[in-house]
This record gives C-alpha cells, sequence and structure tokens, in this order.
C-alpha cells in the first residue's frame, strides 16, 4: 500500500460493508431486484448522496462520492429515463447544494426538493417503468434533529412528489439516504409498497445501493433500532433537548425495551428487522443448560429462490421479579453465510445467563448487585424482536446474586422511572418509582484510595528501558519532574506540526524535556468514518456506525477495521477517534448517524469487533463519548440524570462488553454532566467502575476543550485540569501548546490538593500505553507487537462456513492476504476474504461496479505508456461489429504476441483501442481447449487497468467453440487486455460489437 494514499482494498471492503447494511423494509410487490427494467429516478440527492453525517465524524476529505445517479448509470442491469435526468441536472443548475457557509450544522438537514406536479410526472413516464425516490438527510455534530419538515419529517415537496409517483407509477421504490431514522408514517399513508434504509454508506454508499437494488448483492441488513409511530408517546421525548437537565424517566427502557414491553401497537418497525429477498426458515435443532451456559442449535434454511443471509436472535423475557424487566432483550445474535436456495446452514450460540443479569440499585434483593430474580427465562428465536418462537423456558427457584459491586454514579437529584406493571399475563402498564439516589460520600472514596509515591527526577532513564525491562515503569516516573507530569496530562492540537498534519492530537513526547526521554509524540485522528485532516489530506471515507450496526456481523466489521488500520499506519495514525457508541436513545439525537444502536449488547459486539480489527495490526479506537451524550443541544452543559441501574445495563454496557471482550486500550470521556459531575472529571466513572471493576488498563482523553468541575455543586470549566487528574481521565485534550496552557494543576498540587500518587497512576497509565503503540515501536526500532488475549462476551458458531453460492471447484484463489497488485474479487471462505476469480455465470454478481478507482498493477504502466499507433477502432454504431481474424497480421500489433495458440499461464495480451462511443460490447472469443471436459481455464477481461470480467472455458477436446462477455466502455478508455490464468488456450477469432 501507498503511503499517505487512501486505501483501494479499503475502499472496496467498505463497499461491501455497505452493502451489508442496507436494510430492506418493504419489498411487497416484489419489485426489487430491478434486473434488466426502465428505472425513473426520482429526488435531488441523486446528484448528491451523503456519504456521512457532518461535523468530526464526518469530515474526510475524499477523492470522490460518487452519485447515486452515477453509480445506477454504470450498472448494466438498468435502463434509465435520461430525460428525467436532465430535468433534475438542469434544475441543480439553478437550486445548487446547500453546504451551509462551511460551520459546523450550518449546512441544513434537508436540500430543497423539486416540485414535480401530477402531469409533469405523467408526461415524463415511460411505458412498464419504475420510479426510485431517493430521500436524503444528513444531521451532526452541534445540532439535534428536529420533529419538523426537512428534518425528522418529510418536507411537503418530498411528500407530495412520493404521492405523485405513487399516483402514477405502478411501483415506487423509496430509498432512505439518512443518518437517522426519520418518520416513516408516510409509508402506511401513501401505501408505499417498497422501502430501504440506506443510511450513509460512505465513499462508495451509493455504489452499495445500486449493486442491492439491481441485485448483485441480495440485502441482509437489519434495524439496530425501533421506527414507531408517534415522538410524543415515547417517555425518552420528555427531556430530550433541555438545556440543563436532563431526567432519563424512561431508565432501561430504552427503544424497543420500551415499546415491546407497554405499546407494541406503536412500532411501524421493529429492532432487528430486515428483509431478504428470499425467506429463511429457522429451525432450533437442539438447546442444552450447563450451570450458567445455554446453547442453542439451529439450521437454517433458505426456503426462497434467491441466495440471502439471515441474522438468527435470541431474545430473553426475563421474570418481572421486584426489580422489574423489559418483555424482550437481545441476548445474542448470529449472521449467517450466504445460503443457496433450497440448502441450509447449522450455527449454534452459547450464551452465559449470568451477563442477562439486572443490576438492583435498590436493594431490593442485594444492593449493588447483579442478580438473577428467581422465576422463568423464556428464550424466544427468530429473525427481529417481533418475529420469533419460543424455544426455551429455564426456571431459577432461587434469586441468584451474580456479582456484588459498590455503588457508582448514582444520582443526587430525586425523580421518578418507568416500572412495567403486570396487568394481565406479559401486558404491561406504566407505573413509576422513586430512583434510589447516593449514599456514598465521593470525597472520602476519593481520598481513601490515595497512597504513597516517591519522587526522585533525574535525567538518566529513556522510555525505552522500561520496554526494555532494566528499569521500572514506577521509576521511570518517579524520575520525572513536577512540570513534566504537569504537561504530560496535556494532549496538543487541532492540527498540531508534531504529527501528521490535519489531525486531532498529539499527546505523549510533546515537549523537548518529555521528548528527550525516549517519549515518542502518539497521533490521534477523528474517527469514526474514516480519517479526517484538516490540511486536506485524502482519506477513505467508511459506512457509517448505524449502519455498521446494521450488519449485524461482527467478523465482516472486524476486517474493514483491519484494512482501516493499514490506512491509518500508511498516514502515521496510532489512534482513530471512533467508534462512536453512545446509545441511540432518542430518534433526534444529531450524532446518532456515528453510534450504532438503541441495544447496549448490539453496540458492545461490533464496538468490539471495530476496536479488535484496530488492535489486530497494531492501532487502536478510542471509544466515544463515554458517557451519555445523547444529545447535541448544550451537550456540555445539559446534566444527565440516569438512575444506577440505567447506567450500568444500558449506558455503560457496550463500554463493558467492549473493555472486556476486547481489551480496548482507549477511551474517550464525553462533555455532559452525569448526574452533576463532568465525564471528564467523574471518578466514580473514570476509576471506580473503568479501572477498578473492569480493569481497564489503557488511557482515557478527554473531549476536545472539555470541561470539569469537583463535585455536583461546582461549575465546570476548561482550565479544572486537576479535577480530570483526580478522576483518573489521563489526558486533556486539546490545547495549543503543553508548556503555556493556563490551568489549575501546578497550583492544586502545591496546595496539596492533587496528590504525586495521583499524578504519577495517570502518567503509568499514558506511558504504558505509548510503549505499545506502532509511533514508539517505530522510533524504538522495534518489530512486533503483542496481541491480547479476548474472552468473548458470547460464542458463535456458524458451522458451515462453506462459501454457498459459489461451487468451490469454479473459483480459482489468487491470494488470500491481497498482497497480490492484481485485484479482482472477494469471496467469502471461512470468514477469511479471499482474492478470488469467480468462473461461472454468476461472478457479475460480485464484479464491483464498472468504474473502479484506479488500480496499481501490471497494465498501470501499459496505459501510461500508450502512443497512438496500430489503435483499434471500437464501432460506433449499435450492432456494428469489428472482426479479428487473429491469422491476419493487421490485427495482432506490438502489445499483442503473434501466437494466440496454446497461450501461457499469466500471459497478457492487449490492444490500443478507441472507443467514440460510451457503451455496452459483447466480445465473443473463437476459442479450444485441448483438455478434457471437466477442466477449467479461466482468463480476464481488462479495459484499462481494470478487471471488468473473468470468463471460464471447460476443455473442448480440440473443438472450436465460441463464448462471450460483456464489457462497457468509454471514451476515456485506451488499453483492452487478455490476461489468462491458466496454460493451454488456443483464440482463433475475436469479435467486438457494440450493442447498446
Ligand atoms: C467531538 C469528538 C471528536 C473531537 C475531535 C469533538 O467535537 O465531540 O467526537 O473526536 O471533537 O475532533
Amino acid at each position: 500500500m501507498n503511503k499517505m494514499e487512501p486505501s483501494l482494498k479499503l475502499r472496496s471492503f467498505a463497499r461491501r460493508v455497505a452493502q451489508e447494511g442496507i436494510v430492506l423494509l418493504e419489498n411487497k410487490r416484489k419489485t426489487l431486484p430491478v434486473i434488466n427494467k426502465k428505472i425513473a429516478l426520482f429526488g435531488r440527492i441523486q446528484g448528491n448522496y451523503y456519504k456521512s453525517g457532518t461535523g468530526s465524524g464526518g469530515l474526510v476529505n475524499v477523492t470522490d462520492v460518487p452519485s447515486f445517479k452515477q453509480a445506477f448509470s454504470e450498472n448494466l442491469r438498468v435502463d434509465l429515463n435520461k430525460e428525467i435526468l436532465n430535468l433534475y441536472d438542469k434544475w441543480i443548475l439553478d437550486n445548487p447544494f446547500n453546504a451551509g457557509n462551511g460551520q459546523w450544522a450550518s449546512e441544513p438537514w434537508a436540500q430543497t426538493e423539486m416540485d414535480l406536479s401530477l402531469e409533469e410526472i405523467n408526461n415524463l413516464k415511460r411505458d412498464d417503468e419504475i420510479a426510485v425516490v431517493i430521500i436524503g438527510r444528513t444531521a451532526g455534530e452541534d445540532k439535534d434533529n428536529s420533529n419538523k419538515p426537512g428534518s425528522y419529517k418529510l418536507t411537503d415537496t418530498e411528500y407530495n412528489l412520493i404521492k405523485n409517483l405513487k399516483m402514477t407509477y405502478q411501483e415506487v421504490v423509496v430509498v432512505l439516504n439518512v443518518g437517522n431514522i426519520i418518520d416513516m408514517n408516510f409509508i402506511n399513508e401513501l401505501n408505499i409498497e417498497t422501502v430501504l434504509y440506506a443510511w450513509h454508506g460512505g465513499q462508495d454508499g451509493a455504489r452499495a445501493l445500486v449493486d442491492v437494488l439491481t441485485g448483485y448483492i441480495e440485502p441482509s441488513g437489519k434495524l439496530p433500532n425501533t421506527i414507531f409511530k408517534n415522538l410524543e408517546k415515547y417517555p425518552a421525548n420528555n427531556w430530550f433537548g433541555n438545556k440543563k437537565e436532563i431526567y432519563y424517566e424512561e431508565d432501561i427502557y430504552v427503544g424497543y425495551r420500551f415499546f415491546e414491553t407497554f405499546m407494541p401497537e406503536e412500532v411501524l418497525y421493529p429492532f432487528g428487522y430486515g428483509l431478504s429477498y428470499t425467506d429463511f426458515l429457522i429451525n432450533l435443532n437442539s438447546h442444552s443448560v450447563v450451570g450458567n451456559k445455554i446453547r442453542f442449535n439451529f439450521t437454517v434454511k433458505n426456503i426462497g429462490d434467491r441466495c440471502g443471509k439471515e441474522v438468527v436472535q435470541v431474545y430473553l423475557n426475563a421474570p418481572q421479579g421486584l426489580l422489574g424487566k423489559p418483555k424482550m432483550q437481545l441476548v445474542g445474535f448470529v449472521k449467517t453465510t450466504l445460503i443457496k436456495p433450497s440448502l441450509s446452514v447449522d450455527i449454534s450460540l452459547e450464551l452465559d445467563l449470568s451477563k442477562m443479569s439486572s443490576y438492583d440499585d435498590a436493594g431490593k434483593i442485594s444492593k449493588s448487585s447483579y442478580v438473577l430474580e428467581k422465576g422463568e427465562y423464556n428464550f424466544f428465536y427468530g429473525n427481529s424482536v417481533r418475529n420469533n418462537k419460543h424455544g426455551l423456558t429455564h426456571i431459577l427457584n432461587e434469586n441468584l446474586i451474580v456479582e456484588t459491586l459498590t455503588e457508582a454514579l448514582a444520582p443526587v437529584k430525586s425523580f421518578k422511572r418507568i416500572k412495567p406493571k403486570e396487568i394481565e399475563k406479559n401486558k404491561f402498564a406504566l407505573d413509576f418509582e422513586e430512583v434510589p439516589t447516593r449514599t456514598i460520600n465521593l470525597e472520602n472514596r476519593i481520598k481513601s484510595n490515595i497512597k504513597f509515591s516517591n519522587y526522585q527526577p533525574n535525567n538518566k532513564n529513556k522510555l525505552i528501558d522500561v520496554y526494555n525491562k532494566k528499569i521500572s515503569l514506577d521509576t521511570f516516573v518517579e524520575n520525572l519532574k513536577e512540570e513534566e507530569l504537569f504537561e504530560i496530562v496535556l494532549g496538543e492540537g487541532m492540527s498540531s506540526p508534531k504529527v501528521t498534519p490535519g489531525t486531532a492530537s498529539a499527546f505523549g513526547g510533546v515537549t523537548d524535556e518529555l521528548s528527550k526521554k525516549g517519549i515518542p509524540v502518539v497521533c490521534s485522528a477523528d474517527g469514526p468514518s474514516g480519517i479526517r485532516m484538516d490540511s486536506g489530506g485524502l482519506a477513505t471515507s467508511l459506512p457509517n456506525g448505524t449502519l455498521i450496526a446494521s450488519t449485524f456481523d461482527p467478523y465482516l466489521i472486524e476486517k474493514l477495521y483491519e484494512f482501516e488500520a493499514e490506512e491509518m499506519i500508511s498516514y502515521n495514525i496510532d489512534i482513530i477517534l471512533g467508534p462512536g457508541m453512545n446509545i441511540q436513545r432518542h430518534p433526534l439525537n444529531g450524532r446518532n448517524f456515528e453510534y450504532l444502536s438503541e441495544d447496549p449488547l448490539l453496540t458492545g459486539i461490533i464496538a468490539s469487533s471495530i476496536v479488535r480489527g484496530l488492535n489486530n495490526k497494531g492501532v487502536y479506537g478510542a471509544m466515544k463519548h463515554f458517557i451519555a451524550n445523547n444529545q447535541e443541544t448544550a451537550r456540555t452543559e445539559a446534566d444527565s440524570i440516569i438512575s444506577e441501574r440505567a447506567i450500568r445495563e444500558i449506558y455503560l454496557k457496550g463500554f463493558e462488553i467492549a473493555v472486556k471482550e476486547s481489551k480496548a486500550s482507549v477511551i474517550m470521556t464525553s462533555y455532559n454532566p452525569i448526574n452533576g459531575i463532568w465525564a471528564a472529571s467523574n471518578y466514580d466513572l473514570n476509576t471506580t467502575i473503568l479501572r477498578n471493576e473492569w480493569n481497564f488498563d489503557g488511557i482515557v482523553m478527554t473531549d476536545w476543550w472539555a470541561k470539569m468541575n469537583d463535585d455536583e455543586n461546582s461549575e465546570a470549566t476548561r482550565e479544572n485540569i486537576a479535577a480530570m487528574v483526580v478522576a483518573q481521565n489521563d489526558i486533556y485534550k486539546v490545547v495549543p501548546d503543553a508548556k503555556t496552557y493556563i490551568n489549575n494543576l501546578k497550583e492544586r498540587y502545591f496546595a496539596g490538593k492533587v496528590s504525586l500518587y495521583e499524578l504519577h497512576r495517570n502518567v503509568k497509565n499514558i506511558l504504558n500505553f505509548i510503549m505499545k503503540t506502532l509511533v514508539f515501536r517505530r522510533e524504538n526500532n522495534i518489530k512486533t507487537f503483542d496481541k491480547k488475549e479476548i474472552n468473548y462476551w458470547f460464542l458463535q458458531e456458524v458451522e458451515s462456513f462453506e462459501y454457498p453460492f459459489i461451487d468451490e471447484s469454479k473459483v480459482t484463489i489468487i491470494s488470500d492476504d491481497f498482497k497480490a497488485n492484481t485485484k479482482f474479487d472477494l469471496v467469502e471462505k471461512n470468514h477469511k476474504y479471499a482474492t478470488a476469480v469467480i468462473n461461472d455465470k454468476q461472478q457479475t454478481l460480485y464484479n464491483f461496479g464498472l468504474k473502479l478507482a484506479k488500480i496499481e498493477n501490471e497494465f498501470t504502466k501499459l496505459v501510461n505508456s500508450i502512443e497512438n499507433k496500430n489503435v483499434l477502432k471500437l464501432p460506433i454504431k449499435n450492432w456494428d461489429k469489428i472482426y479479428l481474424n487473429l491469422n491476419q497480421p493487421s490485427y495482432r500489433n506490438h502489445l499483442a504476441p503473434e501466437d494466440w495458440m496454446n497461450i501461457n499461464k499469466d500471459a497478457i495480451f492487449s490492444y490500443k483501442i478507441k472507443v467514440e462511443e460510451f457503451g455496452k460490447y459483447v466480445i465473443s472469443f473463437e476459442i479450444s481447449l485441448d483438455q478434457s471436459k471437466v477442466t477449467q481455464t479461466p482468463f480476464s477481461i481488462y479495459v484499462n487497468d481494470i478487471n471488468k470480467q473473468t470468463l471460464t472455458s471447460n476443455g473442448t477436446l480440440g473443438k472450436k467453440v465460441w463464448i462471450q462477455s460483456t464489457v462497457v466502455m468509454g471514451k476515456e478508455d485506451k488499453l483492452l487486455s487478455f490476461k489468462f490464468h491458466k496454460t493451454g488456450m488456443c483464440i482463433y477469432n475475436i469479435d467486438i460489437v457494440k450493442h447498446g
């Protein structure tokens, strides 16, 4: 991979992820996939695909973002209505994209739409045409969405457009290119029968969308959140947007936990739901309970007529007991591999009952403990929270105390929270109970944990001596001067000249003195949807968090972030500021697009796979925002007032899973206070729970220019670094210069309010982490890095790993590690991704579009060195053809060897071409293979440096036969080549016909 250039393999893998995360909500008439159909494309967003939301999570500079219109035009399977495309093009000239004034949140969340009357639409419509309308919304940092047209709601123009389309066309497909869910009541009102959530799919998201719409890829995404009818009925709505205090009255009843328990009739599309182009039957073959371990063995059968993947989801209905429980709770899931029609795969899930326990913050069973209350534990399995079957009842005769912890983070303000009241079996009404408030003395807790630390400054040692075990980390830190301790806790930025230009921060050896001690400067960059470099540096933009979670595929996401890690490494970036993993508590949160899900288990498992993918390659992800940054309105001020139970079961859980499961090493605290104490100075959050309970051994950084306070009665300021240090939030982000930043640390330290022990403790965290970074290894010539041991939160096995769609004998594996210079296609095998040539007709399903970005390969040089001699002019008119009799020298040129007989493996034959008309060309070859019929010989067609097709011929026992292929070529194309993957093919004639 080239240094400082966006990675093409990351880009194409990201497209694959984008395909997997698209959620098909409706396909009532089986309108999709559209294959060989006439399409009319509506909606101005066809020209401006939203790759991501705005703010820090969206500012990735990219080479290009293909639009929906462009992606469609690249596709061979549709015939687009040109008149409509032109109409939009013209209209957009007069109504250009409004990008705001360049400041965050100045861009409107929706763009003006073109008004089209019923009559106009009627005039534009061709016979047998399908209407596809794309609706776009962005969102982002610093501004929440609103329950208004142009944000959560459709504008009148959008609504009328869809309505008019519905009145004119038999079939209307609505595509939502949105970061957050939007109000979906229009689907029923207008009787829309085909709908997809395409989310923000990153740089090639539009292409991924077209891949799915046209059946190149089968949809398999599932909703990571609930789509419901009425915001007003959702209790989290009551305080949402308040600028001072947000009472989390809904408690643990967030998203589907609320709706399934109290108002199932309010749900439009349930959590976990998403269609495929085929249907599945999920069968529970057996289950077993051994101690706390519950094992399920399923068979998933494809009972439809297309391939597809299914997500098996297991939900728990726990006894209400004294604490109260949601009616349904996701406890495990597995995504299958692609299953061929009428075939099945076996999958197993192993779950741990103790991880399904509830936190007793009131002491009803046992104060500050995770408990399993006695009663019936009913497990359901299916493909959404709604569509499932009962699978197992497990009875606990006694209450079980799983773990007793310490009260931490409890609210100081009293309020009431929701609790279910069972009115009849499994039917619940809303009830309320008083939330337990704090009973511990936080100041005493903090003081009692302070120990003694030595101070012996000297200049002798270097950090590498610690790494090489010549001295202990304790000694190294004791040897640092007080000034150095004060400075190392300050990160510099943004766009520090000490690291990769334009990135978010530098920390570690940011001063001369620290640098002389061999402490390198670590670079961190936004995050989470790719590398942000305000210098203008280009990187790859990834699908947004919600789409990533919609894949329900931790393996795929781990792989994606391994590729992301490679791009980071090529830019010398050690930490990406992501994943964003706040719970999607409310659909109007402006940053939901960055976040994963409303469910903590899904959040934790997907975040773990992101972190693991990065760690596998030696770089890190800063899990953010720790915790409860659940609205953008007054995000640095509004107090999140939450019960300890909801904090632990909902808002901390995803982080807890990722810390324990992927041994995450970096956390970013949030801007907001939690129960009166700002996250960056919150001792219970950063020490009692994170370090002492979860054994986190990494670093904690603040969000950029965060505020801190001493206790719930004091004001928060950006200069209160002392409070940050006491809480064990290790690093402040960011200051222009660590030496001169005015703050209270020094003064408080000399006043005895911050101890040497506390400072040393944080600095040790920082240095321990730094010794694990690639920058430290680079600067000290250390070649390897140690991977951490991983304990899985739950075990899942997809027992049939065979890639069922493709007959393996028809796949030629070229490389399984992408080291080959030539990139073909991706084939999934044993959850590893191999580079392969797929040699049967079905291979077009995996041909990633026709206009891939440039690839460095053996053709690149040839393309660049083309002279205008011996050029093959391709036909201009439809059905015109040129005929190359390879016996005649005039059809050979210096790029094409003389002998087309018994062609050798890896041989490349090329023609310089002149294409006067963009279009589809059918290329036919007269060949023979002196081999038996069971042998297979593949060869590929390249246009310029891009592999457009791979064909295979069986042996022909020496007889001449014709085989054909189709490629699209345009005016910019200069080289047509054939590459042979096995020896033995003879070619006699080639003809090329222009065909549409
Ligand atoms: C955001 C963070 C981001 C940081 C650095 C803040 O405004 O909240 O998520 O990583 O800026 O850009």
